[in-house]
């Protein structure tokens, strides 16, 4: 018995000890200790101060109660009833005073922690994050640019990313870069980031917000500068031209038939800010909002019946659409991009 309660207190002090310990190098996905970043620097620095009290917690409590479970057990050669007292003045001031003061702690680090990453860095870049029933929105307000799905960022840069809703309440989470922001409609939240490693990130969507809610994923591309430049240089200037292809002219008749009442790709249908933008969807790497890599192979049952991939997505399904026009509609949309850049990354540089 006492052998294994023994055991059992080095396993939770082997778990916590574990948790407390820095995120491996290489590649981790999802790793809030993930340092890169002076957010997950500091929100890693406070976790392991709670940690640290929690052990220390944990060691005091257990290892009191093994002791007076161990000393007052019952041996058997008990002749009367022990000795009765009643309360403890010193231990009662000590157990309020040390909980009291430990939390005290606590609240003086989170504080200053987050004065600390609420102050706007200078010359910092504004990026408009809008979350719809299940995928994001980016507008690029300095730049005059707006992409759906995936948002793009130069590494080194400081951002404020304003976060709100369009339909319904989600959050915003980019695990391995900064924390979450809640994204509401008629309300804009901040998060204060600098990107200091190129990479893709994953994010997530963590507020329950409708059948897709654990499909609303997201990715953040982080890219030198001077790819982000050819990038915005790229979309501003974009304009789709008409297709020479017999194939592409296919798929640009049935994008105006049956897509474009919803979704702009420039110069071919109208602004429309309620739905994903599509000018730039060559240069996504996902599909289905983060959900498959953005290959013929995902795009096109896509295409014919997102509900049916995505529960609750809100583009229709198209039964009438024969597979050559999916085939046609696919290689149409994936043509338009900025050319020049890629935001695939290889494994070991995402996060
Ligand atoms: Cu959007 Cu959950």
């Amino acid at each position: 018995m006492l052998q294994r309660s023994i055991g059992l207190v080095i396993a939770l002090l082997l778990g916590l000890a574990l948790a407390a310990s820095p995120g491996q190098a290489g590649n981790h996905s999802l790793d809030i200790l993930n340092p890169t970043t002076s957010y997950n620097r500091e929100v890693g620095q406070l976790l392991r101060w709670v940690l640290g009290f929690a052990a220390v917690v944990f060691v005091v409590v257990t290892g009191a109660m093994v002791y007076v479970t161990l000393k007052f057990r019952r041996t058997g050669r008990e002749t009367r009833e022990p000795v009765q007292f009643h309360g403890n003045d010193r231990l009662e001031v000590l157990w309020t005073i040390i909980p009291t003061l430990i939390v005290f702690i606590i609240f003086g680090l989170t504080a200053q922690s987050m004065f600390k990453l609420d102050r706007l860095p200078a010359g910092a870049m504004t990026v408009e994050v809008k979350g719809w029933r299940y995928w994001w929105d980016y507008n690029y307000p300095e730049q005059g640019v707006r992409n759906s799905s995936e948002l793009v960022v130069p590494v080194g840069k400081p951002l404020v990313l304003k976060v709100t809703g369009g339909d319904v309440i989600h959050s915003y989470r980019i695990t391995s870069l900064v924390g979450t922001q809640d994204a509401i409609p008629g309300i804009t939240n901040r998060i204060i980031v600098t990107p200091e490693k190129v990479g893709d990130y994953y994010g997530q969507c963590v507020e329950l917000c409708g059948a897709s809610h654990a499909n609303m994923r997201f990715r953040v591309k982080v890219v030198p500068q001077e790819e982000f430049d050819r990038f915005i240089t790229g979309a501003k200037a974009y304009k789709a031209a008409p297709p020479a292809d017999p194939n592409l002219a296919r798929g640009e008749t049935l994008f105006k038939a049956n897509c474009a009442g919803c979704h702009h790709i420039a110069g071919v249908s109208p602004q429309n800010l309620r739905y994903p933008d599509l000018t730039f969807f060559g240069n996504r790497t996902t599909v289905g909002s983060g959900m498959w890599p953005n290959t013929p192979q995902y795009l096109e049952p896509w295409i014919k019946n997102s509900p049916g991939m995505k529960p609750g997505s809100q583009m229709p399904a198209f039964p009438q659409l024969s597979d050559a026009d999916v085939k046609a509609l696919g290689t149409y949309l994936l043509s338009h991009k900025v050319a020049g850049v890629d935001f695939n990354f290889p494994e070991d540089q995402r996060y």
